[in-house]
């Protein structure tokens, strides 16, 4: 475990919340609140009236919670946004953020189960409450779904063949713990041991998380929840999450299929042309921050 008053180093703080156009009176949204270094920020730019909710689906998250009345802090996963916003008298807001990801203290722990530095569990879950974790993932998956997320999620470079490996050693001692996994996993490794092994985990942890499908309907639910003006910054970690952040921001909606819908008139203007990276003395300072892109939207009225 990692230094215990250390949670996370905040990426992108100042290009975040400055891309929220703070109101000192608004309503906003901190999507993911970790160690609540956007959420001080967004505080210290609201006056008395300013509300912030906060959500995070770790409830370890609260310990760095802190005591301001004009933070509502909800301990639910953001895919629910629309719902507890409405459940605080909130239904319309000024900014929402949402910084993905795990943070530094869940990846440092070794229990949680994130990082390959570690032993532990082959846990993963960003929610203690939820109960898929990595290890149900790699015993119950087909040999076809977990070539697919090793393919999509980790882009590892022999997936089919690392699936197929892991069905037919499933039945052994390999997914007791995350040492025993990496043991496991030794014959079909291929290149640098610790960028394959940090592919793989990355792909579980995706899967295990749902991260895409949480993001798919935080974004969906933003352009409903922001007032004509109000904005959506947004920091993702993987081309992924940015490939969809960048499409929602340009139209803000999917159509039935989750594609961009063309032809409506669209809800969000991107507000950065480019998706902003951190400088390079940021990257220098905290290397957790090279892959982090920013982008910026507005909603427009319709
Ligand atoms: C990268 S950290 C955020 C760090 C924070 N911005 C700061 O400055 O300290 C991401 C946090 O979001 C939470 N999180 C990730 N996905 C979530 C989701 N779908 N719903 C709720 N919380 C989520 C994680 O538990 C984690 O604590």
């Amino acid at each position: 475990m990692g230094n215990p008053e250390f949670y996370h180093t905040t990426v992108l703080l100042h290009e975040a919340v400055d891309g929220l156009a703070i109101k000192p009176d608004g309503v906003y949204v901190d999507a993911t609140f970790g160690g609540g270094g956007h959420s001080r920020l967004i505080l210290e730019k609201l006056g008395p009236k300013g509300k912030l909710i906060a959500f995070d689906q770790d409830a370890d998250a609260w310990r760095n919670k802190p005591d301001d009345d004009r933070l509502i802090p909800v301990t639910e996963n953001f895919k629910y946004m629309r719902r507890f916003l409405r459940l605080h008298g909130h239904s319309e807001v000024d900014g929402i953020l949402a910084d993905l990801g795990v943070s530094s203290f869940q990846f440092d722990t070794a229990e949680r189960g994130f990082s390959i530095r570690y032993d532990g569990p082959l846990d993963m879950r960003m929610d203690k409450r939820s109960e898929v974790t990595a290890a149900t993932v790699l015993r119950t998956y087909s040999e076809q779904q977990l070539h697919t997320i090793f393919e999509q999620y980790g882009e590892v470079r022999n997936s089919k063949q690392l699936a197929k490996h892991i069905v037919d050693q499933r039945k052994g001692t390999g997914l007791q713990t995350i040492s025993s996994f990496k043991a496991m996993l030794g014959p079909v490794m291929r290149g640098n041991p610790n960028k394959y092994l940090a592919q793989v985990f990355q792909a579980l942890r995706i899967e295990v998380n749902d991260e895409l499908g949480a993001l798919k309907e935080l974004l969906q639910q933003s352009a409903l929840s922001l007032k004509p003006g109000g904005r959506l910054s947004v920091i993702s970690f993987h081309s992924l999450e940015d490939r969809l952040v960048k499409h929602y921001i340009k139209r803000g909606r999917w159509d039935e299929a989750g594609e961009y819908e063309e032809p409506v008139k669209p809800l969000m203007r991107p507000i950065t042309a480019k998706p902003i990276e951190p400088a390079e003395e940021e990257q220098k300072n905290n290397p957790r921050s090279r892959s982090a892109r920013l982008r910026v939207g507005e909603r427009i009225a319709e």
